[in-house]
This record gives structure tokens, C-alpha cells and sequence, in this order.
């Protein structure tokens, strides 16, 4: 199906799994080349890279640990600022070698939250999966961010993890909100 309809919005395809399998299995190969006799601990980022994290994995040769994490935010009624907390990551992280898995880097302000957390454990390195990234909504550049599956525009997007009021996670393909024309006069 190339039009889905979530609640009140359109969306269309924008990568088909095909696709993503692809890239994630290139992903996989790369990582097994630069981590090479090292023994990286995986970490999602809950709850949309769960299904990019699972097919990423498996294209692992390497001996290699996995945890989630989850980011939960809440406005700081003091404050304007939006107040992150990480909860669950692994208290053993001095001196390894860290892989964070994201489904999708927009602003990059939850990933840069995540990373002040894992530094302080004093990893031997950090870097970052992430299955998408938007580019034009990025608000400073992330070093950490070595792999990338896809690129896409600023615009909503939906499935494979992702997900619009909490529905579209389990779909296959990767949609893109349709942009609503205004009717010609
Ligand atoms: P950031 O902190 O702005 O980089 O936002 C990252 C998080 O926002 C992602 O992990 C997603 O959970 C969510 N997100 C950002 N853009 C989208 C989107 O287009 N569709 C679904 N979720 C999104």
C-alpha cells in the first residue's frame, strides 16, 4: 500500500523495507569492519529504534552486548528548558566502546542529552547509528554520528519504529506525512 491514513493524516511512502534492509545490512558491515577485534555494547534508544536495532544486530559478526534506554521529557515549570531524564543505561560503561541506536535524529537535543549521560561514565568511545536523520532540523552538529542510513527532509515521518500519537510503529516501510495542497480557487 502506498497511502496509509493514521488518525487524521496521510502519509506516503517514502522508503520501502527493502530498502532499509539494504542500508542497515551496509550499516552492519561497516561497523563490523571498524570495531574488529573490540567488543561494542549496542545501546537503543526506546521506543523507536526497536525494530532498526533488532535487523541491525543481526548483520553483527562481532562478539558484542545490548541495553536499551529510554528518554523521558517534561516541561520545568521553573524554566523554559525541557528537562530530560535516561533511564536504564547500564552503570558499567568506563572503557568501552559504546554504539548508541537511534531511530531518527531531529533537533539532535535528546541524543545530545543521552551523550552528557554516557560521558560521564568515562566510555573508551562513543558513537552514534541513527537509521534517519533531518539534516535541515539539526540545531548544532553531533561529532558522534558516524552512521547513517538515511538522510530525509524536515517533514513527519512514520513507521518501522516510528510512530504518529503512538500508532504506525509496526509498519513495514518508512512513510512521509502528504503535504496537504490548498484546492485551486
Ligand atoms: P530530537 O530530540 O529533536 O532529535 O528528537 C528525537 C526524537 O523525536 C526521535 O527519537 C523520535 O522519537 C522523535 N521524532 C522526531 N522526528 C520524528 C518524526 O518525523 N516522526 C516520528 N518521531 C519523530
Amino acid at each position: 500500500m502506498n497511502t496509509i491514513k493514521i488518525e487524521d493524516k496521510e502519509f506516503e511512502i517514502l522508503l520501502e523495507n527493502e530498502n532499509i534492509a539494504k542500508r542497515t545490512r551496509l550499516i552492519g558491515i561497516q561497523i563490523n569492519v571498524d570495531y574488529e577485534s573490540k567488543c561494542p555494547i549496542f545501546i537503543g534508544v526506546l521506543n523507536g529504534s526497536f525494530l532498526f536495532m533488532a535487523d541491525l544486530v543481526k548483520e553483527i559478526t562481532l562478539p558484542c552486548e545490548m541495553a536499551f534506554i529510554r528518554v523521558s521529557s517534561y516541561k520545568d515549570t521553573q524554566s523554559t528548558g525541557e528537562i530530560k531524564e535516561v533511564f536504564g543505561l547500564p552503570a558499567d560503561l568506563k572503557d568501552r566502546d559504546i554504539i548508541l541506536v537511534e531511530d531518527i535524529v531531529d533537533t539532535g537535543f535528546t541524543l545530545g542529552y543521552i551523550l552528557k549521560e554516557v560521558y560521564k561514565q568515562q566510555p573508551a568511545s562513543v558513537k552514534v547509528c541513527s537509521l534517519l536523520l533531518k539534516p535541515e532540523a539539526l540545531k548544532a552538529p553531533i561529532e558522534e554520528l558516524e552512521y547513517v542510513g538515511f538522510e530525509v527532509a524536515n517533514e513527519f515521518v512514520v513507521g518501522y519504529g516510528l510512530d504518529y500519537n503512538g500508532l504506525g510503529r509496526n509498519l513495514n516501510h518508512i512513510y512521509k506525512a502528504k503535504t496537504v495542497t490548498a484546492p485551486l480557487p
